[in-house]
């Protein structure tokens, strides 16, 4: 399997355009940033302080606060999370140096569709269909024997053990969050992370990059869609806005706070949770003044095992909402139509007892 066309990067495509971009990234009317009613910019998805978890006092409330933001918003920040601050900011900044490299070095990680690890410029392979306006990386981390360093970039010097020293403190984060939300549902608090494959979760990197765009109102950085996966911790560029989430028909612009990580609730655990928490679409937007970067860490389930809402959240008034499928089955559709808001995703999925 190869691509449907001859691949473009977009930070080509930015370099070389003056004023106007290329048709192929082009949206229609209603899916452009300016359509739709404008929310108000003082409106924000909830920042939880996550140090209060560890606090005899404050526990109670922090896993309330989660619950709250799962249920209603399917996001939210955490900071005092216990990823150190400067192994946020050396994994971003050695990313952006990544990407400011000669195009020559990073066409030598150039991906494919079978895959999609290496360096990237669309997600899905349907020929003729509009593109979004980025650039990115992606690579695994967990399982084990997915984990080649040798796709990992090679330059600059830091950025392999960067990567390493990252993932590892997001593998860990990941698990203590799993144990917060199985614990909100009423679960066993080691449920998530069973129904997940235990230490056999898989956990991936996208290092989105989007470039300058002369035309921000007539494109998108990433289409509209929900992550497929289980949750996604998301570094987002600290001086840029962009990310923008859906809520009550209109989008909220992420405003990140410093230093925090946003969560949001993958499909998976939709499913998991018989949809008692959504997993809530969102977009990214350009803008003409800055690029912008942000690494979208996704922690999934074992991509072999069934995964199904949980018996314990399945009763008479609230049947079971799916039925089972793996992950690997699943996350096909999004690497072949390309993201396509939640649609084909959750939806497709009810089953019909
Ligand atoms: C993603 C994503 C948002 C962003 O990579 O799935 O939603 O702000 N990224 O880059
Ligand atoms: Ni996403």
């Amino acid at each position: 399997m190869d691509w449907p066309e001859p691949i473009i990067r977009v930070q080509s495509v930015s370099e070389n355009c003056t004023g106007t971009i290329p048709e192929r990234y082009i949206r229609p009317p209603e899916a452009r940033p300016t359509s739709g009613p404008g929310q108000g910019s003082d409106v924000n998805i909830p920042l939880i302080d996550l140090g209060g978890i560890q606090d005899s006092n404050l526990r109670e409330t922090t896993l309330r606060q989660v619950s709250e933001a799962c249920r209603d918003w399917g996001f939210f920040q955490v900071v005092n999370h216990g990823v150190r601050p400067e192994v946020m900011d050396r994994a971003r900044e050695a990313w952006r140096e990544f990407f400011h490299q000669p195009m020559e070095v990073k066409q030598g990680y150039a991906n494919s569709p079978k895959t999609y690890e290496g360096y990237g410029s669309r997600l899905g392979v349907e020929k003729g269909a509009i593109l979004d306006w980025s650039d990115y990386y992606y690579l695994h981390y967990l399982p084990c024997n997915l984990r080649d360093p040798n796709k990992w970039p090679a330059l600059p010097y830091a950025l392999r053990e960067v990567i390493d020293e990252y993932s590892r403190e997001i593998v860990r984060l990941g698990g203590v969050i799993l144990k917060i939300l199985s614990i909100n549902l009423g679960l066993n608090e080691d449920y998530l992370q069973n129904a997940f494959g235990g230490e056999d979760v898989g956990a991936c990197l996208r290092v989105n990059f989007y470039p300058k765009c002369p035309q921000p109102d007539y494109t998108l950085g990433l289409s509209s869609h929900s992550d497929p996966g289980g949750m996604t911790f998301l570094l987002p560029d600290q001086n840029v806005p962009g990310l923008q989430v859906r809520r009550d028909g209109g989008w909220i612009t992420v405003k990140p706070a410093p230093h925090a990580f946003i969560v949001n609730i993958g499909d998976q655990i939709q499913v998991l949770s018989n949809a008692i928490y959504k997993s809530v679409e969102h977009r990214v937007i350009v803008n003409s003044e800055q690029e912008r970067i942000s690494l979208a860490y996704f922690y999934n389930p074992k991509s072999d095992l069934l995964i199904s809402p949980a018996k314990e959240l399945v009763t008479p008034d609230t049947p079971s909402m799916y039925s089972p499928m793996t992950f690997d089955e699943y996350r096909l559709v999004i690497r072949t139509k390309g993201p396509k808001g939640k649609s084909q995703l959750v939806e497709s999925l009810k089953s019909p007892r």
